[in-house]
C-alpha cells in the first residue's frame, strides 16, 4: 500500500516536471518552413503524416536508398517460424552512416522536435521484413507503443506496398481522443490483452472498419506517425513487406530501457557480421 501511494506520488513528481519541461522548451522551438509547419499541423491533428522520400527532397535520400537495398539484398533467409508464426526479420542499421546521415537531418529533426516539444533523441533505425501469416500477433494486433509520452517513428517502404503486402494501418486521432468514451473503452481491451493489442474483431465492435485508414504506397513512401497517441498495427499479408523503421522520443524518455533495442545488439548488426567474417 505504502509503495503504491509511493509510486503515484512520483509518478505525478514526474508528469508535472514534463509538463513544465514542455512550457519552458516552447520558447526554444526552432522555426519550422511553411511546408514543414504543413506536416507538423497534419501529424497533431491526425497523429499520422504521410509523403515520400521525392517530396520531402533530403540531399541524402539517394544515398540511404542505395544502403538499404544493398543491405536488403544481403539479408539472409530467416528460419523464423514459431508455433505458425513468421516472425519479421530486423537488422539494426543505426550506426551506419547513410542511415543515420538521414535519420538526423536537420529539417527531420526540427520537425520532430516541434512535435516532441521537448530536445529529442534519435534512438535508432530497423530495417525489417515482414512475412506472410494467417493470424494476428506482435504488432499485428493493434497496439500503442510505450517508449515515451510522445513518440515519432519514420516508417519508410522500400518495397510497393499494395493491400496483399501488410500496409501499415491506424485509427486517425480524433476518434479516440482522450475526450471520448473509445478512448477508455480501447484502454480496457488494451488492458484485457496484457497491452500485448487488440484483435480485428475485437475493435471492430468499437470502431467500425470503415474508419480504419490503411496507408499503401508505392517504394519510397514516408510515414511519420505518433506511435504512442495513435492506434496502429500492420496488416495481415500475403506477400512480404521490405520497410526501414526510424524510432525519436524526448531526449529523457520516459521508458529508456524499451528504446536500447534500436542501437544495441538484440538483433543483427549487419557492420559486425560483415566485420567477423
Ligand atoms: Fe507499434
Amino acid at each position: 500500500m505504502l509503495n503504491t501511494v509511493k509510486d503515484k506520488i512520483s509518478e505525478i513528481k514526474s508528469e508535472l516536471a514534463y509538463r513544465f519541461a514542455l512550457l519552458n522548451h516552447e520558447r526554444n522551438l526552432p522555426a519550422l518552413e511553411q511546408r514543414d509547419r504543413l506536416i507538423l499541423q497534419h501529424l497533431k491533428q491526425e497523429g499520422v503524416y504521410m509523403t515520400s522520400l521525392g517530396e520531402l527532397g533530403l540531399n541524402s535520400a539517394s544515398n540511404l536508398l542505395q544502403a538499404a537495398n544493398s543491405q536488403l539484398s544481403r539479408m539472409e533467409t530467416p528460419n523464423n517460424s514459431n508455433a505458425g508464426q513468421r516472425l519479421p526479420q530486423i537488422y539494426t542499421v543505426t550506426d551506419l552512416p547513410e542511415f543515420s546521415t538521414w535519420a538526423r537531418e536537420p529539417r527531420l529533426l526540427n520537425i520532430i522536435e516541434n512535435y516532441i516539444g521537448l530536445p529529442v533523441a534519435f534512438h535508432g533505425v530497423h530495417l525489417r521484413k515482414d512475412f506472410p501469416n494467417d493470424n494476428q500477433f506482435g504488432t499485428l494486433l493493434w497496439h500503442k507503443d510505450s517508449e515515451d509520452r510522445r513518440i515519432i517513428k519514420i516508417f519508410l517502404y522500400l518495397s510497393d506496398v499494395e493491400e496483399k503486402h501488410g500496409p501499415f494501418e491506424y485509427v486517425p486521432l480524433p476518434l479516440t481522443s482522450a475526450y471520448s468514451l473509445n478512448y477508455y473503452r480501447i484502454y480496457y481491451k488494451l488492458w484485457q490483452s496484457g497491452y500485448l493489442g487488440i484483435h480485428d474483431d475485437t475493435l471492430n465492435d468499437i470502431i467500425p472498419r470503415s474508419a480504419w485508414k490503411p496507408c499503401p504506397g508505392p517504394a519510397g513512401t514516408v510515414i511519420f506517425v505518433d506511435t504512442k497517441s495513435v492506434l496502429h498495427h500492420g496488416t495481415l499479408r500475403t506477400e512480404e513487406r521490405s520497410a526501414l523503421f526510424f524510432v525519436y522520443t524526448a531526449h529523457s524518455p520516459k521508458r529508456p530501457e524499451l528504446c536500447t533495442q534500436y542501437w544495441d545488439e538484440t538483433f543483427a548488426r549487419p557492420e559486425l557480421q560483415i566485420s567477423r567474417k
